[in-house]
């Protein structure tokens, strides 16, 4: 069994709560789409704890922004990312940096993509990994050349995120989200797919709990879990320079 997870988001409660039903489902892999950092309390924690327990950590469009720069962000989170960049960088004068350089070196270095046979594993869509996003209203609006171009980038299957909405994309132009499924994607060969596997830290489909997607013998299991969402609220409000609009999003799950 392989574990997707995305858009952690320096969520680090809904990330250990998640981390805990990956290992009580025995899952032998973990891979990671990216977005450790942004809007969230504990990126630090949060980096730290992906370095440990993901196989593959892939980047996202905030790790990104936060060595590059968030020039294009909205103000809210580019805040946010510039408060994380202050707690992940390394700083030049200061002694004993060993921790945050490796931690910024491991952020520099994340992969775009990763295949493993015909799955293939971004962060956003599969031709362009790291920023474009693949939404339900593409498919409703039927912009078929969007979508069959990312599809020429995929074997069979793709796993992603960066939208924070869990859902199936199919090449027949179908959009089919996981209760619609009744949780469980079973792909056909004769169609691909692209899965989005939903957000740990920062879901925004109406749904507090943290999102994730499991992989066994090409079936997908969607899963959601409960963490304490009212404490992280809590500790984003108390956080000087976050958005408290950034805690009341996360209750609400949107
Ligand atoms: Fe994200």
């Amino acid at each position: 069994m392989i574990a997707v997870i995305s858009d952690v988001h320096a969520n680090h409660l809904a990330l250990t709560a998640v981390l805990e039903e990956i290992e009580r489902l025995g899952a032998e892999k973990i891979i990671c789409l990216g977005d450790i950092v942004g809007y969230g309390p504990e990126p630090v924690e949060c980096v730290d704890t992906v370095r440990q327990r993901c196989d593959i950590t892939l980047c996202g469009n905030h790790d990104f922004a936060l060595i590059y720069g968030a020039q294009d962000f909205n103000p809210i989170a580019r805040n946010s990312l510039d408060h994380h960049r202050s707690l992940l960088m390394p700083r030049p004068d200061a002694e004993d940096e060993t921790e945050r350089r490796d931690r910024w070196q491991f952020l520099k270095d994340l992969p775009y993509r990763h295949v493993e046979g015909e799955y293939l594993f971004v962060h956003g869509a599969p031709r362009n990994p790291v920023v474009e996003y693949l939404r339900k209203i593409d498919v409703l609006l039927g912009l078929k050349k969007k979508i069959a171009e990312n599809f020429q980038e995929v074997d069979w299957l793709c796993f992603n995120g960066h939208t924070h909405r869990a859902g199936v994309i199919t090449s027949d132009m179908e959009f089919l989200v996981p209760d619609e499924l009744r949780g469980v994607f079973e792909p056909s060969f004769q169609q691909k797919a692209i899965i989005n596997v939903g957000s740990v830290g920062q879901p925004r489909d109406h749904d507090s709990r943290a999102s994730f997607a499991t992989i066994q013998d090409d079936k997908v299991d969607f899963h959601r879990v409960e963490y304490d969402v009212e404490a992280v609220a809590a500790r984003i409000a108390a956080t000087p320079g976050m958005a408290h609009s950034l805690a009341d999003r996360l209750l609400e799950g949107r």
